[in-house]
């Protein structure tokens, strides 16, 4: 049975002290989580210290980084190594997300280098992938992000997709406050389920979690996550409020 996932994505928001009282207020009313519906909370790495001591006595409830260093160690001053993540206790790592694809210029070769170097170090990877607006009015989505897919993950093992976590954000719809319908979500999550079915098999499509992000939040979450590709969101605003996060939490608990 494949996993349900409810992923925090702070960006970069909330200072020491807030992203403290932000997690202890979830941890204050987390439902009983379990191996099949689990969190994550992926805060800057400035945080990832102090988050991992409060998350300790918890279970199912995992820390998460944002991003990583194309290489393995060495003199590349400002990155972070998957290794030195790995040492704080991340156990899963965003890699693709559209922000850093178009801001910080992040090549496909980038992204295979990360997807490999979170891979050997026991990692889980949350791919990112998504169309832009003049793609989707364009109706080229399914092309364009088979394509985002292919050039990522298909130089991976089936034993290495156990490890990876795709979620769909249409950029569009993140943080816009328009979400994709739960049709446009649903027709392309059964579609990139079917594009890592073709490639690798059954067994791995039908494992494989698929995460919604864009503007997910308290409101739509039960509706979007009834969508029978849809496990889970990757959710950027409306993790950064207790209520709004625990919210949907709740929305996965109950999928
Ligand atoms: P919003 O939920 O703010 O739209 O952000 C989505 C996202 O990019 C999560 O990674």
């Amino acid at each position: 049975m494949r996993k349900k996932i409810v992923a925090a994505n702070w960006k970069m928001n909330l200072n020491l002290e807030e992203g403290k009282t932000l997690v202890d207020g979830i941890l204050g009313n987390l439902p009983m989580l379990t191996k099949q519906k689990q969190v994550v909370i992926a805060p800057s790495f400035v945080h990832l210290s102090q988050t991992v001591v409060q998350l300790d006595e918890y279970e199912h409830i995992y820390l998460g980084a944002q991003n990583c260093a194309t290489e393995a160690s060495g003199a590349f001053t400002g990155e972070v190594a998957a290794s030195i993540l790995a040492s704080v206790g991340v156990q899963y790592i965003i890699i693709g997300h559209s922000e850093r694809r178009e801001y910080f210029k992040e090549s496909n070769e980038a992204l295979v280098k990360k997807i490999n170097q979170a891979l050997a170090n026991n990692l889980q990877v949350i791919f990112c992938c998504g169309e832009p607006l003049v793609i989707r009015d364009a109706n080229e989505q399914n092309t364009y992000v088979g394509k985002q897919i292919e050039a990522a993950l298909f130089h991976l093992s089936n034993e290495q997709m156990k490890n990876v976590v795709i979620a769909y954000e249409p950029i569009w719809a993140i943080g816009t406050g328009r979400t994709a319908s739960t049709e446009q979500a649903q027709e392309m999550h059964a579609h990139i389920r079917r594009v890592i079915v073709n490639k690798f098999g059954e067994a791995v499509g039908a494992n494989i979690s698929i995460l919604y992000g864009g503007s997910c939040n308290d409101k739509n979450a039960i509706e979007l996550f009834a969508c029978e590709d849809v496990d889970g969101g990757l959710i950027g605003g409306a993790a950064l409020k207790v209520d709004a996060f625990l919210a949907i939490i709740n929305a996965m608990m109950f999928a």
